[in-house]
């Protein structure tokens, strides 16, 4: 009568094992935003100037795929590593790099799909960045792009970004762009 209750009270025990390892309901749960130190979300607003130099011995910007025709840049893949930087001239105060790839997204019309990180070097924002997609169709005056998250100080950011072409070289391509960025992030 021991030994039986003994084999019972065993495959109970062995029945909710398997059972609690297998329905996994501890995977997630929620949490307490103050645990990851999120308080109050806050509005940034920063301006930088993005260089996108494809001339020269020292190009940040290098096109990887030409576009597939000479009467749009459509198909075009573009790879950067554009300065950014705090006024219009290349040689003003450094605050980061622009990395990423903007390709040609219009058949018929000048429109690029950038897909881009904002790594800022400089103060408290060394580390931190924020990641950028969206279209960007280059001879409209002001250009909407969101701004679709963030690392380090920017992280769970979101907004949006407005470009303005400050300087545009047509033989060379070389450009300088401003870039007013709009950031909630706690
Ligand atoms: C683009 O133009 C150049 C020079 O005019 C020509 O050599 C080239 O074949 C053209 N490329 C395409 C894809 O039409
Ligand atoms: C920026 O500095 C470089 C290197 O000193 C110089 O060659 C270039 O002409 C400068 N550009 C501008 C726009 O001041
Ligand atoms: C930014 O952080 C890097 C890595 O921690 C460090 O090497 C660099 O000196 C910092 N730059 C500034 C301007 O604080």
């Amino acid at each position: 009568m021991a030994k039986l209750t003994l084999i019972i009270v065993s495959q109970i025990l062995l029945l909710a094992a398997v059972v609690s390892a297998g329905t996994g309901v501890d995977f997630a749960k929620t949490i307490d935003k103050k645990l990851l130190g999120l308080r109050k979300e806050k509005l940034t607003h920063f301006r930088v100037y993005w260089h996108d130099i494809l001339s020269g011995s020292n190009p940040s910007s290098v096109v990887i795929r030409p576009p597939v025709s000479n009467s749009s840049f459509f198909g075009s893949v573009t790879a950067i590593d554009n300065r950014l930087t705090t006024e219009v001239s290349v040689n003003s105060t450094l605050v980061g790099q622009a990395q990423g790839v903007y390709t040609g997204a219009g058949q018929r019309d000048a429109s690029a799909l950038m897909v881009m990180n904002f790594a800022f070097k400089t103060g408290k924002y060394n580390g931190s960045t924020i990641s950028i997609l969206g279209r960007n169709a280059i001879l409209t005056k002001v250009r909407e792009m969101p701004v679709i998250g963030g690392s380090g100080l920017f992280r769970f950011a979101r907004g949006y970004v407005e470009a303005r072409t400050m300087w545009f070289d047509q033989k060379s391509g070389d450009a300088t762009v401003e870039y007013n960025c709009y950031v909630l992030h706690y």
